[in-house]
């Protein structure tokens, strides 16, 4: 049927599953034509809102779509979108901000009620009737299990090489009876290629032919850059001392500007034999597949500009034994990324002179996207990094402040902070030696001697205790400031 045919079928209040993790693998079709259904019946003078469940952010074609029309009720569980993200910050939209790995897991208990229509695209259906999917496999497992109803989009735009790429693992069993994920290499597979399809809940089979659609990447700026340079010389100094292989560790990058240009800095330096157990293929990690530099990589999307996207689509064949695409609960898997001893490298809001970091909030208020796979990596990694420049906001922030004005990772999270500044590795120093290093190393100049003047007053007599001093009437000033006048600057 066409996609107006299937929206119709999506009743208002509904909760729908929709897939796509990034631009890619995203219901393209029904999404829209919803929200046209949605924005009628507001002219209308009739309410009609839905909640909408994700692996991660989307596309405008989805979440922005809805979210023009007023017409998501309560999104989960990452967001990227400015349209979604001002409904958020205005209160008219709730959010639910959750480990990417936990939602499948949560979803199951019934802790976001029903879920009734799952919309799923898929690159195709094989002759004996099992779901191929696409660009991205996100929570489609989880959503084709527990959804009332089924929707499939077949995108005959996407590769019909995708079989193959894929490895579903299908038994998502609660506790007591799950067992070990036997994954000890990046590349190994541990499910199946296509996932059988349930035709008792098929509610919809609509036909697109739309391309994935991710922006594509910024070219590295200068603070990227250096921050790449400090955090290869970090990985360099490891080998040398021989905490880690000369091979390294299986690589996770997070999103953003920063931690792609981290990736491309790996381009050059003679590395060769790498992996990554990750949750997105940006551009720069498949640079690193066609440049020989990585030999496998794990994820659960490929996260391409239109260009990379086009190309990638045409070769999907070429990459299969080298890519394998996993539902995020196995991608972003806590057991998996302990054992393999994963290097992780994320970016951040800010982080404070003791180690704590905010990857969400902007003033302890302001929704940015979400924690996403950040704290199932961080927290489990081997060597946790986390990277941004010392200042944001053209220099009025400082992004390393006395207090984080909101915890996404805790101080026993974070091994390191680096900023085009240098480099605190925290890893085995007690606080107050902590504070020194991530204002000598990483704050900015311009900020350096209020922070230390900060500390001094904390440790001489301003703190209840002297193990992590603050001033507490004093902690969050920085960014009350801005509030106030738009600068951190005094
Ligand atoms: N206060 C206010 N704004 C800040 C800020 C701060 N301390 N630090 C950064 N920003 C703003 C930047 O100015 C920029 O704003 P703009 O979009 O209006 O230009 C925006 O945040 C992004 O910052 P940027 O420096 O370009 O970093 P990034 O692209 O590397 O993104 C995060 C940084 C934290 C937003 C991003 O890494 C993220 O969403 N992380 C959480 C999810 C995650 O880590 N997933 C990883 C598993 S894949």
């Amino acid at each position: 049927m066409d996609a107006d045919a299937a929206a119709a079928l999506i009743p208002a209040g509904a909760n729908v599953g929709m897939s796509g993790f990034t631009g890619a693998g995203h219901a393209k079709a029904v999404p829209s034509a919803l929200a046209r259904r949605i924005r009628a019946a507001h002219a209308a003078g009739t309410p009609f809102r839905v909640g909408v469940w994700t692996g991660a952010s989307t596309a405008h074609e989805l979440d922005g779509a809805l979210a023009e029309v007023d017409g998501i009720d309560l999104r989960m569980p990452y967001q990227s979108d400015p349209v979604t993200r001002a409904h958020i910050n205005d209160g008219s939209m709730e959010y639910v901000d959750v480990h990417l790995s936990h939602v499948a897991q949560m979803v199951r208990e019934g802790f976001f009620g029903t879920l009734d229509v799952a919309v799923i695209e898929v690159s195709s259906i094989t002759e004996d009737g099992r779901l191929v999917m696409s660009s991205s496999v996100g929570n489609n497992v989880s959503w084709i299990e527990n959804a009332d109803a089924l929707m499939l989009e077949v995108n005959h735009w996407q590769s019909e090489e995708w079989h193959g790429l894929h490895d579903l693992y299908l038994h998502s069993t609660l506790p007591p009876h799950r067992r070990p994920l036997l994954i000890t290499h990046a590349g190994d597979r541990i499910g199946e290629g296509s996932m059988p399809c349930p035709l008792d809940k098929v509610i919809a089979v609509v036909e697109t032919h739309a391309p994935d659609a991710n922006p594509a990447p910024h070219a590295p700026d200068a603070a990227s850059e250096q921050i790449a340079g400090h955090l290869l010389e970090l990985y360099r100094h490891e080998v040398r001392i021989g905490r880690l292989p000369a091979a390294l560790l299986p690589l996770q990058s997070g999103v953003g500007n920063v931690t792609n240009a981290v990736l491309r800095g790996m381009l050059d330096g003679g590395w060769r034999g790498l992996t990554a157990y990750t949750e997105v293929i940006q551009e720069s990690m498949l640079e690193l597949l066609d440049a020989g530099v990585l030999d496998v990589a794990s994820a659960s999307a490929m996260t391409l500009g239109p260009e990379a996207a086009a190309r990638f689509n045409d070769e999907v064949g070429h990459y299969r034994g080298r890519i394998v695409l996993r539902p995020q609960a196995i991608s972003n898997h806590p057991e998996i990324v302990r054992r393999l001893g994963v290097l992780a490298t994320n970016g951040m809001i800010e982080a404070d002179i003791y180690g704590n970091v905010n990857s969400t909030h902007l003033m302890g208020s302001r929704m940015m996207n979400g924690i996403g796979g950040s704290g199932d990596f961080a927290r489990n990694a081997f060597l946790s990094c986390f990277v941004s420049a010392s200042t944001a906001k053209g220099g009025t922030i400082s992004t390393i402040v006395p207090m984080v004005s909101h915890v996404d990772h805790t101080e026993h999270d974070v091994h390191v902070i680096i900023t085009e500044q240098g480099i605190a590795d925290l890893r085995g120093l007690p606080p107050r030696r902590r504070a020194r290093l991530v204002i000598d190393n990483c704050a900015h100049p311009d900020f350096r001697a209020e922070l230390h003047d900060y500390v001094d007053r904390a440790t001489h007599g301003g703190a209840y205790g002297l193990q992590t001093p603050h001033l507490l009437g004093e902690a969050l000033s920085w960014h009350q400031r801005f509030v106030e006048t738009g600068t951190m600057r005094r």
